[in-house]
């Protein structure tokens, strides 16, 4: 770049960035339109609320206003009901009332506010769009508005200006698990909050499963005596099959669960609640055995995973279903209830003379048939109530169910293929989703399930895919984040893997797709962790400040580049694998390395404070670093993000979504041409082992060499079965070749092959997990 133009894009930035401060406020999510004016309403002990006589709903969210103004600013902040505005006078914020504006088409939940120094007016065409102006407000006056204690020395000042905003989609939500674990009403009531803040109209409570049933069924009390018990739990991760040896408990009394709607209704939002079939059944089955299809004992699931106790098909679970969702319709009023649907082994029905007989009389075909005609009739009971049922992606299989809204998790498939039959979606996979999957460097987060989804990768979920045509598209009701807690025990845990990754879910459900911005979307969130700090929510500010290593490789060398979404911090790093402090060296242009390497890197504040996690990379530069290389077998959803990432120089690390080269049950046989004859000395290669994630080690690795690529020579070969490595994780094998000349060395590592028969992903293929190769 010449500098002229240099000189020019500085002036611009500077500029835009002004321009940037000036014209939008700190909200998240991001209003849809929003002019600042300058000057600012400042609340003071003479401030007062205004609303109509006659909106009684609206009422409601002044005085919630009103209550939660008052606890910060100790101002006392009357609300004064009006018959008309005439006699409505300076120092005051009024809601205009609800109704149809002429100038604006605000909708069901949209709402304009004109900002001016005397007085705010507020506009909605419902008590929902006034309610969400207010989530507007509270986060244009200071952060110490959410204190739950009076602030002193504030100037509770909110700027002049405009803001129409309405919603993208109708449906905004959050799944909570209290099934895993079980989580307090209190913080089932701070999770309502919290949506609400966003702008997230629905709370997807995930109430029963194998390890837990949570909530009272009166007419069903063992659900509770028993299934909400589980004898223990398991501790650490899954691979390590330990167990606490501690029982475990809890459920929501009916009474609770009403507490909570309402809660939930007064901030709009509604509960969807979900109960599972037909399968996670194991803690229902606990409790009344006669709803299996095995005469056995069933235990309330102690550890993680999916079971084959399930739901026999028959009339008397039908009947118990029907007992049990009247009582949910009764305690809920939303129009949907979630059947759940997902994940059901069919083993049990494969082996039940009954389930077989009735395939049979039904005509159903086969076993997922079973399933669709499961859904079916309980589509069938729950529509005849005047509600809808939602369920997971799987109750596609078999036909899917004429009235049934899908909730698309593996993927965004389930949801193309519902919506194409002008069935409602709502998307909530798990490649952006999933808010129990890791949100930083794994191994210096609390444990997790597992996957990678750092918040820049949530925050760039598009719910409408390509594949869909305008009149589908209108299918997709909206988005929701999940959070799974097999791995969250605690409340503050909770909180540290929803926040902040859920909040970007709002802003992609709330804000118009061409506002979308991550780097807006940075500086915003840098304001609102400081609103919930207030709120004392226990954010992962990390998730947002964490160092990105993007690298280049020829010829022996490689050129790494970092970066942060942040522009107010630095980047410190070392190469000598030591952790960086505020002494480190700046990051300023791509680190240029020709040997081994041990990069660690962290974001600064400019105070010196350290607000990221260390970033780790390890560079093993040598003889293959940069060169070219042919594969017989393509991987499959490769990862690595750069053309020759076998021999990049990165090594993968513990991280499965790390630059690993994945072959999905094929064999990895790749020849590196090393431009010129080389003396070999060493050749090692890594591979990943997660026996959850199947991904297996090879059965067998062998090294061929030759010195024009046509004639090889079979160096070495290692046998994996007789030589089985120690744990999960990464095993380099490092295989010694004694000097000999080559120019091209083809290493084969053969597939583990067929998942073996105790795991849960048996009849499919393994993973077969590869990188770096290092030749020396
Ligand atoms: C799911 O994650 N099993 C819906």
């Amino acid at each position: 770049m010449k500098l002229s133009n240099t000189i020019l894009v500085v002036i611009y930035l500077i500029a835009t960035n002004n321009a940037l401060a000036q014209s939008q406020y700190n909200i998240i999510p991001k209003p849809n339109k929003e002019t600042a004016r300058t000057g600012n309403f400042e609340l003071n002990t003479k401030t007062s609320i205004y609303v109509s006589k006659t909106n009684v709903e609206t009422q409601k969210v002044a005085h919630l206003f009103a209550a939660e103004l008052r606890k910060s600013t100790g101002l006392p902040l009357p609300v004064k009901l009006y018959a008309s505005q005439n006699g409505i006078t300076t120092n005051t914020i009024v809601f205009h009332y609800e109704g149809k504006m002429k100038e604006h088409d605000l909708g069901k939940e949209g709402y304009f506010m004109n900002l001016m120094h005397d007085r705010l007016m507020i506009y909605a065409e419902t008590a929902t769009g006034n309610f969400y102006a207010t989530r507007s407000l509270l986060q244009l006056l200071p952060a110490q508005v959410f204190s739950s204690t009076k602030q002193s020395g504030i100037k509770w000042q909110i700027p002049c200006g405009e803001i129409e905003d309405s919603p993208r989609f109708p449906y905004r939500g959050l799944m909570l698990d209290v099934c895993r674990h079980y989580f307090p009403v209190s913080f089932i009531k701070k999770y309502i909050d919290l949506l609400a803040l966003h702008k997230q109209n629905t709370f997807h409570w995930h109430l029963t499963d194998d390890q837990g049933w949570r909530i009272e069924i009166k007419k069903y009390p063992k659900l509770t005596e028993i299934g909400s018990k589980r004898k223990e739990t398991m501790k650490g991760h899954y691979t390590d099959q330990a167990y606490d040896g501690t029982p475990y408990s809890g459920f929501y009394t009916q009474e609770e669960i009403k507490e909570v709607v309402q809660y939930a209704k007064t901030r709009f939002v509604t509960v969807v609640p979900e109960i599972e079939m037909p399968g996670h059944a194991s803690a229902a089955l606990a409790a009344y055995p006669a709803l299996g299809c095995e005469a056995k004992n069933y235990e309330v699931a102690t550890k993680w995973g999916i079971f084959t106790d399930v739901f026999c098909p028959n009339e008397k679970t039908f009947s118990f279903m029907e007992d049990v969702l009247s009582e949910i319709m009764a305690l809920f009023p939303s129009q949907y209830i979630h059947i759940g649907g997902d994940e059901c082994p069919k083993e049990a029905w494969k082996k039940s003379a009954f389930c077989q007989e009735l395939i049979k009389k039904e005509n159903l075909g086969d076993e997922h048939g079973l399933q669709s005609y499961f859904i079916k009739r309980i589509d069938k009971f729950v529509t005849s109530k005047g509600r809808k049922i939602i369920g997971w992606d799987e109750i596609l299989e078999g036909g899917l169910s004429p009235n049934a809204t899908v909730m698309s998790w593996r993927g965004i498939e389930g949801g193309i293929a519902a919506a194409k039959e002008k069935h409602d979606v709502i998307m909530t996979p798990t490649t952006y989703c999933y808010l129990d999957y890791y949100q930083a460097t794994p191994k210096q987060e609390p444990l997790a399930i597992g996957g990678f989804l750092p918040l820049e990768k949530v925050y760039g979920f598009e719910p409408i895919p390509d594949a869909l045509n305008p009149d589908e598209a209108k299918h997709i009701l909206g988005v929701q984040g999940n959070l799974w807690t097999e791995y969250i025990p605690t409340s503050e845990k909770a909180e540290y893997m929803v926040f902040p990754r859920g909040i970007a879910i709002a802003e992609i459900g709330w804000t118009n797709k061409d506002l979308k911005n991550y780097a807006d979307f940075g500086n915003r969130l840098k304001t609102h962790f400081k609103r919930l700090q207030f709120l004392n929510v226990n954010t992962c500010k990390k998730a947002y400040y964490d160092i990105k290593a993007n690298s280049t490789s020829q010829n022996g060398k490689v050129n790494i580049s970092l970066n942060n979404a942040d522009t107010e911090t630095m980047i410190r790093y070392n190469t000598d694998g030591t952790t960086p402090n505020a002494n480190s060296m700046i990051y300023q242009n791509a680190i240029k390395i020709d040997k081994n390497t041990k990069l660690r890197a962290a974001t600064f504040s400019k105070s010196g404070e350290i607000l990221s996690n260390s970033l780790e990379r390890e560079y093993f530069v040598n003889l293959s670093t940069g060169k070219n290389y042919t594969l017989t077998n393509q991987p499959k959803g490769y990862t690595g993000g750069e053309t020759y990432a076998l021999t990049n120089g990165l090594k993968a690390s513990e991280l499965p979504s790390d630059a690993w080269v994945g072959f999905d049950g094929k064999d990895l046989e790749a020849v590196i041409d090393l431009d010129s004859l080389q003396s070999i000395k060493r050749v090692s290669i890594a591979f990943f082992k997660s026996s959850g994630q199947w991904i297996f080690q090879p059965k067998k690795v062998e090294v061929y060499l030759s010195e024009d690529g046509k004639t090889y020579k079979l160096a070495e070969k290692i046998d994996m079965d007789t030589n089985p490595p120690a744990k999960a994780g990464i095993d380099a094998l490092a295989i010694g070749i004694g000097g000999e000349k080559a120019r091209f060395v083809k290493i084969f590592a053969e597939n583990y092959g067929n998942l073996p028969e105790n795991h849960a992903g048996h009849g499919n293929k393994a993973w077969l997990f590869v990188d770096e190769i290092g030749i020396e």
